[in-house]
Parts: C-alpha cells; sequence; structure tokens
C-alpha cells in the first residue's frame, strides 16, 4: 500500500514531467472506454488527470525516461480487471508513467490537457456505489437532495472553488487585520441571554437548574468589554447564531469578521474596512478596488435608490413626481400630498419630526412595450411594502407634444390627467420614447420610498441591470439610532442598543426620538448589506438614557447589561467597531446569490440539515439531566 501512496496531485502534471513515474490518489471522474483503451479522468482537490489504461498497444517510453518497468510494457497482471470494475467516484490509486498526448488529443482548458499517465497498476481504495447524483462542475441537484451528501457534493468543482475562495478570503484578513497590529482574540460562545433583534439559541444548564447560556448573536458586548481591558484593536473570524427566518443571505450560524476599536473616528473604521476589502480582493480575486467607496447618508439611499442596501451597479434613480401633481388632474396624489402635509403640521406641532407624504417616479428606460400583467407584477412587488397601488404611463412617439427627443407625448395609465404638463414632465423627468414611468404616492413618504425600491430592484433583476462581474460598493451613514415598533407601541434601537447618538441630538433624544441620528453605518456592497458597525456609548449615563427611551427600565437594565455598564464606570475608552459578514462577503466574490453556497455544511430553510437530522430529538435521560419537560404542540 505505501507504494501506491501519491507522488503527486492531480492538479500538477505538465509536459515537462513526462517520463516520470508518478502514482496518483484520487476520484474516477469519468471513465471512458475506447475499444480496449480505457480514459480514466482522475480528479482530486486539486484538478483532474487523464489516466489512460492500454495494455495492447506497445509503448515506447521517451529516451530521457526515468520508467522503470511498468509503463514500458510490465504491468500489474489484474490491472485490466480493476479498470473493468471502476465506476464513477470510486477511489483509487494510478501508478504509471507521464507522457505527452498526441497533438490532436491536447485540451488546453485543463491546467493538465497537454498530459496523460499511463498506468501501470491501479489500485482500488475504496468502491462508490450508485450515486444520488451526478459530480459535475455543478450539481443539478435539489437543494435537500445536495444537503442530504454534502460531502458528494462538495467534490464538485464548483463548490471546491468557493470553499478555497472561503480559505484564501479568511487567511487575507487575518494576515491584514495582524499586520495592522490587531490582536486575534475568542470570546464566549455561551454568553448570557440577551436578546435584541433577533431571537437567541438556548443551551440548558445542567448544574442550574430552569437556567440557559445563549449562543451569541454577536460578540458585541465582549469586544466592548475588551476595550475596557485596554486591548485597543481586537478582531475576530466569529461564529455567530440567530435563531430568525433564513433567506438567502442568512443562515441560523454565520461567520462575522468582527472588529473593534478605541481612541478612533467613524472615518478611522472607514478607513481600516476600505483598506481591508482592498487587500482580501486584491490578495484572492486579484480586483483593484477604489481607494474610497462611494458615501451616501441613510436619507439619501431612500430618497434616491428607495433602498437603504441599493445595488449601486446601475442607476434608475427615484424621481420627484410631486412638483406636476398640482397641475395634472389625478385626485388620489394631490390626497397624498395633502394627507403627508397634514400628518406633518401634526407632528410638528408635537415637536416632532414627520417627512410628510410623497409622489415619486421611475423612468424605465425603452420598456412602454411592457404588457398589463408585467406592470401588475411591478404592482404587486410594491404592494408587498405597503404601497395602495402604482400608477403608470408610456412615452411613446406622437406628434404634438415637445419633449427631450422632440416629439414624445404620454399615453395609457394615468396620462391623460398630465395632457396639459406632458411637455414638462418628459422633459423635467429626461425621458424618451419608448420609456415607462411608474408612480407611487402615499401620505406616508417612507412607504413612496421603499415600495418603489422594491420595484427598481425587482426591474434591476428582471432587465439584468447589474453587471455580475462589477463590485459596487457603498457606505450607508447617519441611520436613525432609533425606530418605532408600532406593534408593541415603542422605541427600539434600529442597530444595537449600544450605538452613539450624534451629538446635536443629546438634548433632543427624548422628545424626538424618531430624528435622532446615530454615529452608525452600513457597508453595502451589490445590494447586500455586507456589514454593520457603528461608534459605541461609552458613558453610563448616556446609556441610560438609551435604555429609558427604549423602554428598558433601570432594573432590566441592570439585570441584562449591568456587566456593561459597570465597566464603563471604571475609564472605559471611546471605542467604535464593525462587522462584515464573512459568509456574505465571499458569496458575493463568488457571484453567487445565496451563503449555502460558500459554506461548507449548511442547514435548509427550515434550519434543518438533512444530512445528520439535525435538529433532533434527544434521549429522556438527557432531558431529565437538563431538568427539561417537553410540551409538544
Ligand atoms: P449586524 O447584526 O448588522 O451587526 O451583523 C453584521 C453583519 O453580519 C452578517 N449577518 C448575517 N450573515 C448571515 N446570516 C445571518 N443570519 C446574518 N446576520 C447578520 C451581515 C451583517 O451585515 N454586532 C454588530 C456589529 C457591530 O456593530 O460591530 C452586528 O452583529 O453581513
Amino acid at each position: 500500500m505505501e507504494t501506491m501512496k501519491r507522488t503527486v496531485t492531480c492538479g500538477e502534471l505538465r509536459t515537462d514531467h513526462s517520463g516520470k513515474t508518478v502514482v496518483l490518489n484520487g476520484w474516477v471522474h469519468r471513465k471512458r472506454d475506447h475499444g480496449g483503451i480505457t480514459f480514466i479522468n482522475l480528479r482530486d482537490r486539486y484538478g483532474v488527470t487523464q489516466v489512460v489504461v492500454d495494455t495492447k498497444t506497445p509503448y515506447d517510453a521517451p529516451p530521457n525516461s526515468a520508467a522503470s518497468g511498468g509503463a514500458t510494457g510490465a504491468f500489474a497482471p489484474d490491472i485490466d480487471a480493476v479498470t473493468a470494475e471502476l465506476r464513477n467516484e470510486y477511489c483509487i490509486a494510478v501508478q504509471g508513467t507521464v507522457r505527452p498526448r498526441p497533438r490532436e488529443m491536447v485540451n488546453p482548458s485543463m491546467p493538465t490537457g497537454a498530459v496523460e499517465v499511463l498506468a501501470s497498476g491501479i489500485v482500488i481504495l475504496n468502491r462508490a456505489e450508485p450515486l444520488p447524483f451526478q459530480i459535475d462542475e455543478e450539481t443539478n441537484a435539489n437543494e435537500d437532495l445536495r444537503l442530504t451528501y454534502r460531502y458528494l457534493d462538495l467534490r464538485s468543482e464548483g463548490m471546491r472553488k468557493r470553499i478555497k475562495l472561503r480559505s484564501d478570503v479568511t487567511f487575507a484578513v487575518r494576515e491584514f487585520m495582524i499586520n495592522e497590529n490587531f490582536y486575534e482574540i475568542e470570546t464566549p460562545t455561551f454568553i448570557k441571554s440577551t436578546p435584541e433583534g433577533a431571537r437567541d439559541y438556548l443551551v440548558p444548564s445542567r448544574l442550574h437548574a430552569g437556567a440557559f447560556y445563549a449562543l451569541p448573536q454577536s460578540p458585541q458586548l465582549y469586544k466592548q468589554l475588551l476595550m475596557a481591558g485596554g486591548f485597543d484593536k481586537y478582531f475576530q473570524i466569529a461564529r455567530c447564531y440567530r435563531d430568525e427566518d433564513a433567506r438567502g443571505d442568512r443562515q441560523p450560524e454565520f461567520t462575522q469578521i468582527d472588529i473593534e476599536m478605541s481612541f478612533v473616528s467613524r472615518g478611522d473604521i472607514l478607513a481600516l474596512t476600505e483598506r481591508l476589502m482592498r487587500h482580501v480582493f486584491m490578495k484572492t480575486l486579484n480586483v483593484a478596488l477604489p481607494e474610497h467607496f462611494t458615501c451616501l447618508t441613510w436619507e439619501e439611499a431612500l430618497e434616491k435608490y428607495g433602498s437603504d442596501k441599493p445595488d449601486l451597479r446601475f442607476g434608475l434613480e427615484l424621481r420627484d413626481f410631486a412638483p406636476y401633481v398640482e397641475n395634472g388632474g389625478f385626485q388620489a396624489f394631490k390626497d397624498a400630498l395633502a394627507a403627508g402635509e397634514a400628518e406633518k403640521q401634526a407632528a410638528a406641532a408635537k415637536g416632532v419630526r414627520s417627512a410628510g407624504g410623497g409622489v415619486k417616479a421611475l423612468v424605465v428606460s425603452g420598456k412602454a412595450d411592457y404588457s398589463r400583467k408585467q406592470i401588475e407584477e411591478l404592482e404587486a412587488r410594491a404592494k408587498i411594502y405597503k404601497a395602495k397601488g402604482m400608477a403608470w404611463m408610456k412615452v411613446t412617439g406622437g406628434t404634438g407634444g415637445g419633449s427631450a427627443d422632440g416629439a414624445a407625448v404620454l399615453e395609457g395609465g394615468v396620462a391623460k390627467f398630465f395632457a396639459a404638463s406632458a411637455r414638462e414632465i418628459i422633459t423635467g423627468l429626461d425621458a424618451r420614447t419608448g420609456d415607462l414611468i411608474l408612480i407611487i404616492a402615499d401620505a406616508d413618504r417612507q412607504i413612496v420610498n421603499t415600495a418603489l425600491g422594491a420595484v427598481r430592484a425587482k426591474l434591476g433583476k428582471d432587465l439584468r441591470l447589474a453587471d455580475p462581474k462589477r463590485f459596487e460598493f457603498v457606505w450607508i451613514v447617519d441611520f436613525p439610532l432609533f425606530a418605532y415598533n408600532a406593534e408593541e407601541c415603542r422605541w427600539e434601537a434600529a442597530h444595537h442598543l449600544f450605538s452613539y447618538p450624534q451629538e446635536r441630538f443629546h438634548d433632543t433624544m427624548e422628545r424626538d426620538p424618531g430624528a435622532v441620528l446615530g454615529d452608525l453605518y452600513d457597508l453595502v456592497l451589490n445590494g447586500y448589506e455586507l456589514a454593520s458597525g457603528s461608534i459605541r456609548v461609552h458613558n453610563p449615563e448616556l446609556q441610560k438614557r438609551i435604555f429609558a427611551i427604549t423602554g428598558i427600565g433601570p432594573e432590566e437594565a441592570e439585570r441584562k447589561f449591568g456587566f456593561l455598564t459597570t465597566a464603563f464606570k471604571y475609564g472605559a475608552p471611546p471605542h467604535g467597531g464593525i462587522a462584515p459578514g464573512l459568509d456574505r462577503l465571499v458569496m458575493l466574490m463568488a457571484g453567487e446569490t445565496s451563503i449555502k453556497e460558500v459554506i461548507a455544511f449548511p442547514k435548509n430553510s427550515f434550519a434543518v440539515s438533512p444530512m445528520d437530522a439535525c435538529p433532533s430529538e434527544v434521549e429522556q435521560k438527557q432531558l431529565d439531566e437538563l431538568h427539561i419537560t417537553i410540551r409538544k404542540p
């Protein structure tokens, strides 16, 4: 057996290895029989090498050959029988001589495509049963089947490349952070449950009946305590756990590149993150990112793109349609603006800010030929985001109205209400003959923006407006610190409870929480939230006020977060940080739309691992030890 241990991998042989005797270990990727000569594509993590089994044709080793015996005629006695038995995914060892392929057989698309190995002996290391699915470059099998046999799926070239990319990215992150003088420090994964945002995964304690550890949703509190501990530059490739509904870019367990620094401003953290991204993209993909990323305020992002995670690989910006409403005859638009204005004034009387209503439009280039059904599909998307409806009109080549391109007119949908100002609208919106105009109005400006933003995102996908090869980063800054939870009638932290309110709001925070902007930032890549972070509160008094605004009384605050606020009393330094999601980063770098594609063993959309049937029931004895009684629904 020792003699059949590999001397080379399946990815490394080239013509200058010709004449060498080698041993390869790997899996039978394909086997083809050509009338007595068998070709085996042998595969391992490094590539594929063509093996030839030909015991009939005399073979003269090249004069400089180091071939000893074997390939010149001395074949292992059972080689034909063993070859006949081989099937896909048999794990085998092959001994043979490297030789150049005949000119017409050279395969330039394979790194090893100029050579082949003439086998002198083959040993079966392990047999494979017929496979549940074919192992191709990418597998067509359905997701649960892929996850049930993930170890087979991992043998595909696509998975292999993505897992390698993930490893390379992780290495590049560590290399960069250590060079920047950060310490990598592990924080506990059995922590106190302090749910905010998502639900915690809980771990029952055997020694303390009725008590639970929680798995961390992120190392947030511990990284802040590390700052209190004087480790002013910390990072960790941290596993995080959140019990929330699965989506393409969400898993119940995932990994963050968690970062925290002391004595820094927002600018320092943004600059560090940009350097980190530049290093990782250059090191792993050889892609040069710009020196600085675009930066939008949260409000700008919503007004321009209708989203706080806009995909900037395409334009299609939201346009203000309000200036054309008054002269038009469409009552619903007028009503929306009037109701929004009334709301704004009522809020102002209470000393609170309201954005009022809005009427905004998207000009979809060249899509005047969209059918009613296609427009209705877009409207349905808008309605998911609470729009009451979506109006439309088309810009067509007429003979009358003046326009950006001369003779265009408005037709269809609500066009008849705007006939008098058609020229003004077409010019003002910079529309062209053949364009489709979509309009949403509401008394709540946020609904206008987010609904139209959702339509923009759908159009981006449907019309393939985004170049899949481009990486478009954008910082979103100046987020509101608090969000109103209408169901529970209370303010809650929009990001988390420890983010710093910008100084200009410190005096008015309690009166108008909705207006408070925080020192918060998100990094968005190609329409995905890649990272989130903030400058933190390090002052116990300010922290108490934030707890109070979010309805957390002193007792609850002490019980849940006392360990943090106590730490702040002992000279905790000003600090801030950020956490890019590693899974999302690698997913986007790999051009995928699901993070499952870059995780070796992910859960399916029901948070289940079909391979090992996890989560699973446990034995009564275990439950007893944990003092747990199950009450089935
Ligand atoms: P946040 O909750 O925004 O911030 O998470 C930071 C980043 O983690 C990734 N992420 C996820 N990835 C996969 N599956 C999930 N379920 C999931 N949830 C989040 C995203 C996201 O941008 N402690 C703060 C960070 C900080 O303030 O420093 C935090 O966890 O890429």
